[in-house]
């Protein structure tokens, strides 16, 4: 498993760049991970910049991330949460995890990463116990056909997932969660930063 996601320069930069787009992004990691309680499983948890915003109702998280720098800087992150946070080596998919394992599962901009999402999703479903929730907040493809095209172009052309570490810009992660098993029961659109950026619009909500 080790080094199934190796991105060495985008990590680096990732790491550093984190702190400033906290700026941006960090003010919708509380509502993202309201309410939570019990076991969760977060995917793709990078530096960590969830553990610090996570409920005092979460008994354990198990993060799961696959990009050895990053796991390093999420390791160090996790001494310092405020909640329990087991920091691990694993992919979105196959998940390294049981059937119906965890209450809750989170993926923060990651469903724009990984190689299938379709299976990434399928995934998640079957490690969420019947009745639990999948929290997320991912940047989708626009809904505006013009800009919906540029990011599409950015994909196939390679130039942007190789920039972000195998990041899309196009995808349509809400149909994805739908066709995969999941309800959307809360979901809002929503820019961060400017609304032209090719990683907006982004969606941040509940599936069950
Ligand atoms: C843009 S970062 C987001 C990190 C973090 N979730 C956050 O909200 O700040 C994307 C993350 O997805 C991870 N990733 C990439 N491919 C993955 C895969 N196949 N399975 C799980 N995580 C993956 C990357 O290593 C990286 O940590």
């Amino acid at each position: 498993m080790t080094d199934a996601v190796h991105h060495p320069i985008f990590a680096r930069i990732f790491d550093r760049l984190s702190g400033s787009m906290e700026k941006e992004v960090g003010v919708h990691r509380d509502e993202l991970l309201a309410g939570l309680s019990g076991r969760v499983l977060e995917v793709g948890a990078g530096n960590g910049m969830n553990f610090g915003h996570y409920p005092a109702t979460v008994t354990e998280v198990v993060a799961l991330e696959p990009e050895p720098y990053l796991r390093e800087r999420a390791d160090a992150a996790a001494r310092h949460a405020p909640v329990p946070v087991t920091v691990r080596d694993g992919v979105a998919h196959p998940l390294p995890a049981r059937d119906d394992e965890f209450d809750a599962a989170v993926v923060s901009l990651v469903l724009c990463s990984v190689p299938d999402p379709d299976h990434a999703v399928a995934e998640l479903r079957r490690v969420v116990k019947p009745g639990g929730e999948l929290r997320f907040l991912e940047h989708v493809r626009s809904s505006r056909p013009r800009k919906a095209r540029l990011e599409e172009a950015l994909d196939r052309s390679g130039v942007w997932p190789l920039m972000g570490g195998g990041c899309h810009c196009a995808r349509d992660t809400i149909a994805t969660l739908q066709r995969n098993g999941f309800a959307i029961d809360r979901v809002r659109r929503m820019d961060v930063g400017p609304s032209m950026l090719h990683t907006n619009p982004h969606v941040l909500g509940v599936a069950r």
